[in-house]
């Protein structure tokens, strides 16, 4: 056994849909300024009381399905999110408790839009070690609950919903390369202002808002993304032209293009969810990968780059073949 490889993928919106004519009436915006500057035409919205361990277990439940595996089969679990139902215990053990899974390795890490390729990545270097043998491993977030929708600048751009793949042993590859980064020297560009160590008691205040500087963070994140992707291709010795599909991080179209553009690959070679999603932070990827699958473009084979770009800054991509 020389990789891991994906055997299911499932994903899960919630029902609720907010369009761009929808928050024409919450702010002053218009759905062609958010169409033209970030490609997004509607979002989903987690209901009241619904966490992202319910969103987690309806798109497990689905990958779960797709693998034709038995739940008793998974020995990790690994959830790639900023938005846990509570601080402790971890998101991770609530699903596993839920789904019927046995007891075993379970955790939650937090690299904001990264976090499901550092999941996924660190779900590799397990089965790779021979310590993990079926790993269920997700990116998912309620990332609209942490929005103030009075801000015209942030609560247009985000949308909740839950991606997950099954990760098993194979011979054949499976997961060629993973590679991480991360330089909290951005911080000031992308964060949220309260934690449980610090500002805990203005949470739900308006002082507790999102804070973005748009501009700065897309100008970084083109040229990240763009060199991490170019890194990845060299190191596998796989060049631009052999790529079938590019599953991105989906924040922005005008992100998405410059990569594709990086890449020289045309947009019909994208997995494009950021219209009917938004930024979903650390599910999109994850859903944007179920649903090129199951619209049956992504195919068993073919090599896939995935990547994203989120707060802290962190960064990452996946190269794999389906
Ligand atoms: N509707 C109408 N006008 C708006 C809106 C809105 N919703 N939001 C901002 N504007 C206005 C601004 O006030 C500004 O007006 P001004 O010129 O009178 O001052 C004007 O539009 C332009 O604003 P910019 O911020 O310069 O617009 P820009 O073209 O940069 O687009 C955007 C903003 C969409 C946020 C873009 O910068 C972007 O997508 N950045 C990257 C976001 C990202 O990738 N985040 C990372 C992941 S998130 C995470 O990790 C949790």
């Amino acid at each position: 056994m020389k990789y891991s490889r994906i055997v299911g993928t499932g994903r899960y919106l919630p029902e609720r849909i907010m369009t761009n004519a929808d928050l024409e009436k919450i702010v002053d915006t218009s759905d062609e300024w958010i169409r033209t500057r970030t490609g997004v035409e509607r979002r989903h919205m987690c209901a009241e009381g619904q966490t992202t361990s319910d969103m987690c277990i309806e798109a497990a439940k689905v990958a779960i399905k797709d693998a034709g595996i038995d739940v008793s089969e998974i020995d990790m679990v690994i959830t790639g999110t900023t938005t846990p139902d509570l601080v402790f215990p971890n998101v991770s053990t609530i699903i596993q408790h839920k789904l019927g899974i046995p007891a075993c390795t379970a955790f939650s890490l937090e690299a904001a839009c990264t976090g499901f390729i550092y999941a996924l990545t660190t779900a590799d270097k397990f089965i790779k070690a021979g310590e993990a043998k079926c790993a269920l491993v997700m990116g998912a977030e309620c990332i609209t609950k942490l929005v103030d929708w009075t801000d015209r600048n942030t609560c247009v751009l985000f949308g909740d919903g839950a991606g997950a793949v099954i990760l098993k042993p194979s011979d054949e590859p499976g997961i060629i390369s993973c590679h991480l980064g991360a330089d909290g020297q951005y911080k000031d560009l992308l964060y949220y202002p309260v934690g449980v160590s610090s500002n805990l008691a203005v949470a739900g205040t308006p002082a507790a808002n999102i804070i973005m500087s748009g501009n700065e963070v897309f100008k970084v994140a083109v040229k990240t993304l763009g060199n991490i992707a170019m890194e990845t291709l060299e190191d596998a010795g796989v060049t631009k032209e052999e790529l079938d599909w590019l599953v991105p991080h989906q924040a922005n179209i005008r992100i998405i293009q410059a990569m594709a553009k990086r890449l020289d690959m045309p947009m019909e070679k994208v997995i494009l969810t950021v219209q009917d999603h938004g930024n979903t932070s650390a599910a999109s990827v994850p859903m944007a990968l179920d649903v090129g699958i199951r619209d049956g473009r992504l195919k068993r084979g073919q090599l896939i780059l995935m990547e994203a770009f989120g707060g802290g800054f962190t960064w990452g991509s996946i190269l794999m073949r389906l």
